[in-house]
């Protein structure tokens, strides 16, 4: 099997290229430095002599606030790139995974939301998420876009590693601050990029929430990082607003992988498990 990957070198990219390899498929990986995603020409340029089964479209603008800033960037990216992406999976006759974002379902429950529940994106990055997901239904029959969100994962080097920065924050500020009133579902890269090598191979299509599962609030998610790493830094609940933001954040992103678990094939497990491997893994 042939897989090309964007996003190679983001947290989840990362994950995703070692999952492939380890079934011994082959990987071409891109990132910002050998790909123009908003540019078709180069886009077909880079695929199709690679002839790939699967285009696996992971890479995005994924600073919400900077998506507010530079809403032209935004869209060339998440959105043209994303339309790019799609036509030419679709040109080289591969399948196209797609993945999208918790956050398309913006505000309107408490609960946590289900794949029939409508959509109402809150900020520019959200709407831009959701726009990619309608190139990617327009222009391809055989694909399987995911949504997740609060990702952790990746080394302690990547920018983006949401474990190590709180660790550094805790090893050098007197106490941490963290929002009660912010719920979502914490996921782990690896089960991830797992769960999408299961489906793969199930040559499963659709739309599909995976995360993993049971949610949290950002103090609870924290509060859990800390304890697994045995700090001691006191930890302060406090309100959203403490932290403000140019991005207009839900305050409910906890997903249930409905699809995936009423069709057999949901394999996240609990968050507190997933990280608690994930330390185990990467500071024992
Ligand atoms: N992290 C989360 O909590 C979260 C939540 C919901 C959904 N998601 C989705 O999950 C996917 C992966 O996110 P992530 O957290 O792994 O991202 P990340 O760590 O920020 O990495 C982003 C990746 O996209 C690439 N990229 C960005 N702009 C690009 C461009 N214009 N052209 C080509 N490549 C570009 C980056 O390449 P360079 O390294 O070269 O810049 C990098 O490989 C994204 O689609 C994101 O929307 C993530």
């Amino acid at each position: 099997m042939k897989i090309a990957v964007t996003g190679a070198s983001g947290i989840l990219g990362t994950d995703i290229v070692k999952a492939l390899k380890n079934q011994g498929w082959e990987v071409l990986e891109f990132n910002s430095k050998n790909i123009v995603l908003e540019d078709l020409a180069d886009v077909r340029q880079r695929l199709s002599p690679f002839r790939p089964d699967i285009v696996i479209h992971s890479a995005a603008m994924t600073n919400v606030d900077l998506c507010e800033d530079d809403r032209d960037a935004a869209v060339k990216t998440n959105v043209i790139g994303t339309h790019n992406m799609a036509l030419v999976a679709a040109e080289v006759g591969a399948r196209m995974v797609y993945i999208s974002s918790c956050g398309v379902y913006g505000n309107g429950k408490t609960e946590p939301y289900n794949e029939l529940d409508a959509t109402h994106p809150l900020n520019f990055h959200h709407f831009t998420k959701l726009a990619g997901e309608q190139r990617v239904i327009d222009h391809h029959h055989r694909y399987l876009i995911l949504r997740t969100g609060w990702l952790f994962g990746g080394d302690v080097t990547q920018r983006k590693n949401f474990v190590e920065a709180r660790r550094r924050e805790a090893t050098t500020a007197s106490v941490l601050k963290s929002a009660g009133d912010k719920f979502g579902s914490p996921t782990y890269t690896v089960d991830l990029a797992r769960q999408l090598v299961f489906l793969l191979q199930q040559e499963v299509y659709g739309l599909f929430n995976a995360v993993n599962s049971g949610g949290a609030s950002r103090y609870d998610y924290v509060a859990e990082i800390l304890n697994l790493l045995q700090l001691k830094t006191p930890l302060e609940k406090v309100d959203s607003n403490a932290f403000p933001r140019r991005a207009n954040m839900p305050d409910n992103e906890v997903l249930d992988n409905m699809y995936l678990r009423l069709r057999g094939f949901d394999q996240m497990r609990d968050w507190r498990a997933a990280l608690a491997d994930y330390i185990t893994t990467n500071y024992a």
